[in-house]
């Protein structure tokens, strides 16, 4: 399995001459990089913009409407995202479920969805500070797995979902969490999700990428922030291979 390294661009950068330089810059840098498998989820509007050439990278989005089709202003279907030969799709961000009041109910159904269209959801999961203090992690996250995953058979998930634990109060705050804490919450959802590919993500930088695979165990890395320099987010590729 190939390790993925996933970059959530979030809602930049602002302008699509930008959004190009960035990603051609690591286009052409990751030319010969076999050993990881490189996602973009850009911004909607610049997915069909951003051509990928014959490597291993891939283009995500950072979200998706559980119908397919319909009276739903706004909304993006799996089926556009299909059409654009686009290959993942974020799902359940933290900064959905706090900004749009995303639930797990409705992360279910984009789930269904998504998988059934064959896309590749990136689900995130994660607990606040408020409910690791408490120590409510591990009761955090099996309930979000379990209410996501709802009516969804283990045959239809195995091969194609995948997880990214997302502590939320490591999210874009420069306070990631340690690599032995997250080491222990993987062996934690390595009892509920047998097979599936799990990722870190939380204030993911070139200093720490290595440690989340090699000490921690994960089989790849969610990136924000450091993702929005070309340089930064190479060396966190060239760092963790
Ligand atoms: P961050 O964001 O790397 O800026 O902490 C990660 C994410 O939200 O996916």
């Amino acid at each position: 399995m190939k390790l993925l390294i996933v970059a959530n661009w979030k809602m930049n950068p602002q302008s699509l001459a930008e959004a190009k330089r960035l990603f051609n810059s690591v286009k052409k840098e990751i030319k010969n990089v076999k050993k990881v498998k490189i996602v973009i989820c850009p911004p909607f509007v610049y997915l069909a913009n951003l051509k990928l050439g014959k490597n291993d990278l891939r283009l995500g989005a950072q979200d998706v409407f559980w119908e397919e089709k319909g009276a739903y202003t706004g909304q993006i279907s799996p089926l556009m995202l299909k059409d654009l030969a686009i290959e993942y799709v974020i799902i359940g961000h933290s900064e959905r479920r706090k900004y749009l009041s995303e639930t797990d109910e409705m992360i279910n159904k984009k789930l269904k969805v998504v998988l059934k269209t064959k896309l590749k959801p990136i689900l995130c999961i994660g607990e606040t500070e408020k409910e690791k203090k408490a120590g409510q992690t591990e009761k955090v996250l099996k309930s979000q797995l379990e209410k996501s995953l709802k009516n969804i058979s283990r045959d239809k998930f195995q091969s194609n979902l995948l997880i990214a634990y997302e502590p939320i109060w490591a999210i874009g705050t420069g306070n990631p969490c340690h690599p032995k804490e997250a080491k222990k919450v993987l062996l934690f959802l390595r009892k509920i999700i047998k097979k599936n590919q799990i990722l870190y993500g939380g204030s993911v930088n070139s200093e720490n990428a290595r440690d989340y695979i090699e000490k921690a165990g994960f089989q790849g890395l969610l990136v924000g922030g450091a993702s929005l320099n070309a340089q930064e987010f190479i060396k966190i590729i060239r760092n963790t291979i």
